[in-house]
């Protein structure tokens, strides 16, 4: 057998072959199944995109109307799932409320018939349509609220707005947030993937993958980043502290948040497209200075650090966005965990197409021939 050297964090080894997602790091280009997220950020939406991620194909138009109204009918959740998070302490993280509701989800539809194509559309269809509905049912909940009903007038990013915020949602903060939903959706062999496709290669119910992933986006080196970058900008507080506390980030050879970026060198696409966004939403609800603030970073970062490759990355605008739209901070990664489980799922269905259960090895660097201690001796 060959002996590879051992790579913490298992860097730069490939941990599968997928043509789900590609990363070019150093021209800035991210593509999900060969077309560039500019254009899908533009032109498409998350259930579109969805779809194109785990059918390697965009949908006709029968196809979409059809998966849209499949995802409609099935928003709801289970009285049970609702009864069961009413009784989580209102004090816990909500992606920890999702991980356990995601995971009970696998106790009402436990069948593991994964060679069938109806099992897995339907199991896609439950994970897309109730995640949503869980995330904003626990909002309401801690708050001492009753969830609020889907409505099946609203698309999927109106929606999940309506139910969190309990009024109707404005036109283009529903289309600015589906097209986060778009951002996030998928991006390559990241941890929270990894750990779906070890998970999906047991042959495990989808639930469960999901449920695992959940539980690897939550960590801060992952998915918590856009909560920090917040933190901050209100650290900052004025454009005119931003300077200052750049170089005394710089001087202490400190992280600034929401920068930086293991694979892209340039500005993340992500990252340029959200700036947009943001603009866009700024512009119709009003300036405040934490964008003022961000504009100012990035200017500073860029004029100091640009030299090692750091810009910008899809964390440090998202922030911004959700934080406009009045979602609260702990609920950003959770946003990010409804996005990415259409990555999720094409992870999962690809790995079951050719799957060899992982089963890696280590490097054992313990004791040998060790005798027992009785207990009095020790
Ligand atoms: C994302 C991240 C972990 C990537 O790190 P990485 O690829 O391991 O890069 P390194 O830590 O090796 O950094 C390379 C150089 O750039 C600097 N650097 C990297 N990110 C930086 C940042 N956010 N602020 C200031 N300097 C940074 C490092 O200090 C290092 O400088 P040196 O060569 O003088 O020692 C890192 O950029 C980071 O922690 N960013 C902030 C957190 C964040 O926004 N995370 C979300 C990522 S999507």
């Amino acid at each position: 057998m060959m002996v590879c050297e051992y790579k913490p964090g298992l860097e730069g080894i490939p941990a599968a072959e997928s043509s789900i997602s590609f990363v070019d790091g150093q021209k800035g280009i991210l593509e999900y199944r060969g077309i560039r997220i500019e254009e899908l950020a533009s032109k498409s939406t998350f259930l579109e995109t969805a779809y194109l991620l785990i059918w390697n194909e965009l949908p006709t138009k029968e196809q979409i109307a059809e998966f849209e109204e499949e995802i409609r009918m099935h928003r709801r959740i289970k009285y049970r799932i609702r009864d069961m998070m009413k009784s989580f302490p209102e004090s816990g993280h909500p992606m920890d409320a999702l991980q356990a509701s995601a995971a009970a989800l696998g106790l009402f539809y436990s069948r593991r018939d994964l060679h069938n194509p109806i099992y897995i559309r339907d199991a896609v269809v439950r994970l897309l349509a109730t995640i949503p509905t869980m995330v904003a049912a626990f909002q309401l909940m801690r708050k001492g609220n009753d969830p609020v009903r889907p409505h099946d007038e609203l698309d999927y990013s109106g929606n999940f707005l309506y139910m969190l915020n309990e009024k109707m949602p404005d036109p283009l903060a529903a289309r600015i947030f589906d097209v986060c939903l778009i951002l996030h959706a998928e991006h390559t062999m990241n941890a929270s993937t990894f750990s779906a496709r070890v998970t999906a290669s047991t042959l495990t119910d989808p639930y469960a993958v999901v449920a695992s992933a959940v539980g690897t986006l939550g960590g801060p080196l992952h998915g918590g980043a856009n909560e920090e970058v917040i933190q901050m900008l209100e650290e900052i507080g004025s454009v005119e502290n931003v300077r200052p506390y750049i170089e005394d980030c710089i001087q202490r050879k400190a992280k600034i948040m929401g920068f930086g970026h293991r694979v892209y060198k340039v500005k993340d696409p992500r990252a340029t497209i959200l700036q947009d966004l943001a603009q866009q939403l700024f512009a119709k609800f009003g300036h405040d200075k934490y964008f003022d603030i961000a504009q100012e970073m990035e200017r500073v970062v860029e004029e100091k650090l640009a030299h090692k490759g750091i810009y910008p990355n899809v964390d440090f605008y998202s922030g911004l966005v959700y934080r406009k739209m009045g979602i609260p901070t702990d609920l950003f990664t959770p946003i990010f965990a409804i996005a990415r489980v259409a990555g999720w799922l094409a992870h999962w269905k690809e790995q079951l197409e050719e799957n060899r259960i992982f089963r890696p090895t280590q490097v054992y660097n313990g004791r040998h021939a060790v005798s027992y201690t009785p207990i009095e001796q020790r």
